[in-house]
């Protein structure tokens, strides 16, 4: 099959493409390094040329409210309209479990308007819903800092690793569409402040951590629904204390 990985030099994408290529499969990284823009539409045409499954893991490179919803919306028009116009016959995206319960975020606003814009378009689809990744989990933490302490609500969260998503993403993206959207989550949902605290006694941390019910992820409140998926969600199996370990034995933190 030959497959496009928009974002396929990310976190995501590149293990994406690798695990794509190992069972054999005819596999275009695309990225603006590699001359393939979804916003430009450098490179775009050509790359859907006899493509099967474009996979959609890029990422807007800022987040301020305005400029992610534009990069989403332009990308994902972009990319749609290309994939009509090669006759590709599997659009599948990766987005954000809860992202229709945290519209005070202008980032998971982004992630809904993608979303839309792909059940509109007519072509067949799956989106794979993700929490929040490990890798993400120390950003989490740094923006709930608040002088010399972390103030950090106490919501239920249920990070997943990378490598869970990207085997999830591959089963998806190797399987029939759906017309609709899966989820995938860690195998444990954790209060975000004892999530915090793991991590900063693993990486020998000692700022103190205050759980604060009014604290905001990326400017949106959070109840224990927000940040956790759906009882049919597919459950990643590495456990975040394993990948921490193994994480910080190998980053020397
Ligand atoms: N972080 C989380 O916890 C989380 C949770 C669930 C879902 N997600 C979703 O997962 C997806 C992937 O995230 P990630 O962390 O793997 O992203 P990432 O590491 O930041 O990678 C982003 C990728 O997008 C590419 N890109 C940027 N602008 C582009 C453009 N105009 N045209 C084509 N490609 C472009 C980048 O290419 P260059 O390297 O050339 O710039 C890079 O390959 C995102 O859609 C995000 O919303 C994230």
């Amino acid at each position: 099959m030959k497959i496009v990985v928009i974002g396929g030099t990310g976190l995501i994408g590149s293990k994406l493409v690798n695990n794509l290529r190992e069972r054999g499969h005819d596999v275009l990284a695309a990225a603006p390094s590699t001359g393939i823009n979804s916003i430009t539409r450098e490179g775009l045409a050509a790359a859907m040329d006899g493509t099967d499954v474009v996979v959609d893991v890029a990422n807007a490179p800022s987040w301020e409210d305005q400029a992610v919803l534009d990069f989403f919306e332009t990308s994902s028009r972009n990319l749609l309209a290309a994939e009509a116009a090669a006759g590709v016959r599997h659009h599948v995206a990766l987005s954000i479990v809860g992202s229709e319960r945290l519209p005070d975020s202008g980032y998971f606003r982004a992630k809904v308007a993608q979303e839309n814009l792909i059940k509109a378009s007519g072509i067949p689809y799956t989106i794979l819903r993700a929490t929040q990744f490990f890798e993400f989990v120390d950003g989490i933490v740094q923006s709930f800092a608040v002088g010399e302490e972390f103030r950090v609500s106490p919501a239920l969260i249920q990070p997943v690793a990378s490598d869970d998503v990207v085997a999830a993403l591959a089963n998806v993206v190797l399987a029939a569409p759906v017309n609709g959207t899966v989820e995938v989550a860690g195998p444990e949902a954790i209060p975000l402040d004892e999530l915090a605290r793991r991590f900063l006694r693993v990486t020998q941390n000692n700022r103190k951590v205050e759980p604060d019910v009014n604290a905001r992820y990326f400017g949106a409140a959070l109840d224990d629904q927000s940040l956790t998926a759906g009882k049919n969600a597919r459950l990643g199996a590495i456990r975040f204390e394993d990948w921490l370990a193994r994480s910080t034995t190998q980053t020397g933190r």
